[in-house]
């Protein structure tokens, strides 16, 4: 059976006859998550459904979600390749009840799918259970066609599963399958010990706690199911094959590999390449393509390594050229009909991959080479660990990961020392902090006074710039107070848009007056807004002794509006006029200019530039609302809004929306209408990191104010050309013109200048070989003006050598030449600047009756011709 038809199902199973609606995967980059690197399970997605911050739009939900485990608690990297059924990325079959069935549902419908509708033989499955959980026990034994030997129980480590250290939790089931021949010979002791022939292929989770960050259990209000199939393994298990990567999943990556390389795929040790390659691509393309791109932090470094280690396999394989880019279409064809992000982006990724591998080619081999070296001399000293030093090296010259180099040592019988390493890491993080620049304190610096505990700060200022709010907490250092409130019109600094300035209104107490504090700034610290306000302004007015005025600057929050609102539809220009693959890559959005970057892989043109302009402006004129709605984040993803990767949504997802041009999902201020955003005017375009790119704007003020500047210097060019504008360009290119005429002139007349005497130059200097020397340091403009002089000379001189030393263009240069009575005699200026050439710092040469030659410094040329005879030949 082809895995389409499997997939298809068991989406089906539970949506038809189960009642549950199918959801699209999500992005593998976490959307509203920033404990994930990664989306590491089906639920992840869910979590606000689970802790119960969102009432969920369904109750019962199937869908296949997109899954890499490669970092953090779930990281299954070290057994990729080496096994046949672990994976950096794979699917994940999950149905889902919020707070609907719950545990004996679960059990018997996974069980009625495998044995029924699937048909997998009862005798080859195992059930597991949490050793508290009588409940699901009880489930269990309830199933006639299931031994009471194939029901085990675990304990924390196996059954009881988490996201994350913190998070929703609970105990749980799994299903394993027994693939082995011999059915007979089958053992319940081997179930979770690691035997390739017992594996877990489907997970029911009952979710019932949250933990927290001290790692206490909290028990949740509803119960929940959180169920999770290994997609890869259940199509091998399904067509009686032992291996993932002989299904049509991998297949035709692995003959692909084949192709490419000439060798032959080789089921046992021999593959492990292939199996990296055809696991690594399906990684590297899926994640690419919903937005990651390779780099050196956090997830762009994941993906460099998993990049790395494929390029690395593939030497193993020969394939020295980039050869990953080429997988792509096959991933694409394989997978684009389930994920059609895929299809959208397959160029996209292509180049991206590309542009990594060529980087990194030269120094693969490079650093390979000194791994042979490094791994020589252990083996030579009897060492079983590589020196950490070097391994450090490695990753800082060679850009090898430490699970590359660890990887090499373990092929050689050599191991690493982790501790060791890591330590060199974070010394180099440290001494590239300390370079960096000063950070906001955090909140433990702070010597914090609690007013109203547990009363949490919300932001209330979408529509108002005004809100009397009461403190809730407050400190201070030496310059400035930190306050935080229970409401304020003051958006703290998040997702790229800077936080607002504005003052604080209290009342003396004392003497009842208002008085003001300024407010330079707003940051978050954890859930709380915490306003910078200039001085200790708590020090002679209570805190609490009367209600606070908070006031946000209008103009500047106005004018940070319209830069916010204009990215937005910058960014759908971008993807109408460059594609798809253009995808936010990060933003600053403040009240003087916009920036944003983005996914794209070359120059955008001036031409383009003026395009995506005027498109921008276009849509400004319309005058669209702009309108903004809470929503549920599968409701606002699957009706298509632009989610941004990388920020920290709420619990709610806010949507903005301009007209039918742009919908985004984002938690910034935005002006009403697109019309209020006023001119939009792209700044500058440069490159940010390899396949980034970012533009620069300004709107509104800003826009006017460049405006009138440039028509400003455009007058006063036209009056200083008096030349009306419309012949500008023309009066330039003319100016231009006579300007090379007459540099030619002047040179010309210089040039005329010099022939015009040159009885000076015979002023005796010495002699050489007892004939007349002539040494001259000389100003001239190019190396034929030198030339030409010391033709001249030549025709003058009856007997004798002639040198010129003079600096052109910064650099010094010498010229030579000989009478004919002495080049007869075998003088040779060739020879001459030979070795004046080496004397200056470079080199030079020529014919024996005139050379010339050229140095590098200046000062050299000075001593040369003040002892001229130390030099000569
Ligand atoms: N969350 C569970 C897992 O990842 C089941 O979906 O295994």
């Amino acid at each position: 059976m082809d895995s389409s038809t499997i997939r298809k199902q068991f989406i089906e199973y539970f949506e038809k006859t189960l009642g549950h609606t199918v959801v699209p995967s999500a992005s593998v980059i976490p959307l509203n998550d920033p404990t994930l690197l990664f989306t590491n399970a089906g639920m992840n997605p869910f979590k606000p459904y689970f802790l119960g911050e969102l009432e969920p739009p369904f109750r019962r939900v199937v869908n296949s979600q997109k899954c890499i485990r490669v970092s953090g608690k779930h990281n299954d990297l070290e057994a990729v390749g080496r096994d046949h059924y672990h994976h950096t990325f794979f699917e994940m079959l999950g149905s889902w009840s919020f707070g609907d069935y719950y545990k004996k549902e679960a059990i018997l419908w996974a069980w009625k799918l495998f044995t029924e509708v699937w048909k997998i033989d009862p005798r080859r499955l195992y059930a597991t259970v949490y050793t508290d959980d009588s409940e699901a026990l009880k489930i269990w034994k309830s199933i006639p066609d299931i031994e009471p030997e194939q029901i085990l129980i675990f304990g924390e480590k196996d059954n009881f599963w988490s996201m994350g250290d913190i998070g929703p939790c609970g105990p749980c089931s799994e299903i394993h399958y027994y693939r082995g021949d011999k059915l007979e010979d089958r053992d319940a002791a081997k179930v979770n010990a690691d035997d390739p022939d017992y594996q877990e292929l489907w997970n029911l989770v009952f979710i019932q706690y949250n933990r927290d960050e001290k790692g206490e259990l909290h028990p949740l209000k509803n119960k929940h199911i959180d169920t999770g199939a290994g997609f890869e393994r259940i199509v091998a298990a399904l067509n009686g094959m032992d291996s993932n990567y002989d299904t049509d999943l991998f297949r035709p990556l692995i003959d692909q590999i084949e192709a490419l390389s000439d060798i032959a795929y080789d089921k046992g040790e021999e593959g492990m390449a292939h199996r990296v390659i055809a696991d690594h691509i399906r990684m590297l393309t899926i994640a690419i393509s919903d937005g990651a791109i390779p780099g050196n932090e956090g997830r762009s470094y994941v993906l460099r390594r998993i990049l790395r280690r494929a390029a690395r396999f593939g030497r193993k394989l020969n394939l020295k050229e980039p050869f990953l880019y080429r997988l792509v279409p096959t991933v694409a064809h394989i997978l684009g009909d389930v994920y059609p992000e895929i299809v959208v982006q397959r160029e996209h990724v292509q180049r991206i991959l590309r542009a990594e591998e060529e980087s990194f080619g030269n120094t693969l081999d490079k650093g390979l080479e000194l791994f042979e070296q490094l791994a020589k001399k252990a083996k030579k000293t009897g060492e079983s660990v590589l020196n950490s030093e070097d391994v450090f090296r490695l990753y800082d010259t060679f850009g090898f990961p430490v699970d590359l180099t660890r990887l090499l040592a373990e092929e050689k019988g050599l191991a690493i020392r982790e501790k060791e390493i890591d330590d060199l890491m974070e010394q180099q993080r440290q001494r590239a902090r300390a370079a960096g620049k000063f950070k906001m304190r955090s909140a433990e610096e702070l010597q914090w006074i609690i007013l109203r505990p547990g009363v949490p700060s919300v932001f209330a200022g979408y529509d108002t710039y005004s809100i009397s709010a009461q403190p809730v907490k407050y400190a201070a250092d030496e310059n400035y107070t930190y306050l935080v409130v229970d409401k304020t019109p003051f958006y703290a600094e998040s997702g790229g848009q800077t936080g607002d300035k504005g003052h604080i209104v209290f009342t003396d107490p004392g003497t009842g007056k208002m008085d003001y504090g300024r407010v330079l700034d707003a940051q978050k610290i954890g859930n709380d807004i915490v306003h910078i306000i200039e001085g200790r302004i708590f020090d002679t007015h209570p805190a609490d002794s009367g209600p606070l005025i908070l006031e946000v600057n209008e103009s500047t929050r106005r004018d940070t509006a319209r830069n916010h609102s204009a990215t937005h539809l910058l960014h759908a220009a971008l993807r109408k006029m460059l594609g798809d693959h253009v995808h936010q890559s990060g933003s600053y959005v403040g009240p003087d200019r916009l920036r944003f970057d983005f996914t794209h892989y070359e120059k955008v043109s001036p031409q383009q530039q003026r395009e995506i302009q005027q498109l921008v402006n276009l849509e400004i004129l319309k005058n669209l609302p702009v309108e903004t709605e809470e929503k549920h984040y599968i409701e606002a993803v699957s009706g298509g809004a632009q989610a941004l990767f990388g920020e920290k949504y709420g619990d709610i997802v806010r949507v903005v929306k301009m007209g039918d041009v742009s919908m985004e999902l984002c938690g910034g201020t935005h002006v009403g209408r697109t019309g209020d955003i006023g001119p939009f005017f792209i700044v500058g375009e440069s490159s940010v990191a390899s396949g980034i790119r970012r533009i620069e704007a300004v709107t509104g003020t800003a826009g006017l104010d460049m405006m009138q500047a440039q028509q400003t210097l455009l007058a006063d060019i036209r009056d200083m050309l008096r030349t009306p504008e419309a012949r500008l360009k023309e009066r330039v290119s003319a100016l231009g013109a006579d300007m090379k005429v007459l540099e030619k002139e002047n040179a010309e007349l210089k040039a005329k200048l010099l022939s015009s005497d040159i009885s000076g130059f015979f002023e005796g200097s010495g002699s050489y070989r007892n004939a007349p020397l002539y040494v001259n340091r000389v100003e001239v403009e190019n190396i034929d003006q030198l030339k030409n002089l010391g033709d001249r000379v030549r025709e003058k001189m009856k007997t004798g050598v002639a040198i010129f030393g003079s600096v052109i263009g910064g650099m010094p240069q010498v010229l030579c030449v000989v009478s004919d009575d002495l080049v007869k005699e075998g003088v040779k200026a060739g020879n001459i600047v030979k070795s004046l050439g080496k004397a200056i710092g470079g080199g030079g040469g020529g014919k024996p009756h005139m050379a010339t030659a050229g140095g590098k410094d200046p000062v050299l040329l000075e001593d040369v011709l003040n002892h001229i005879e130390t030099y000569l030949p």
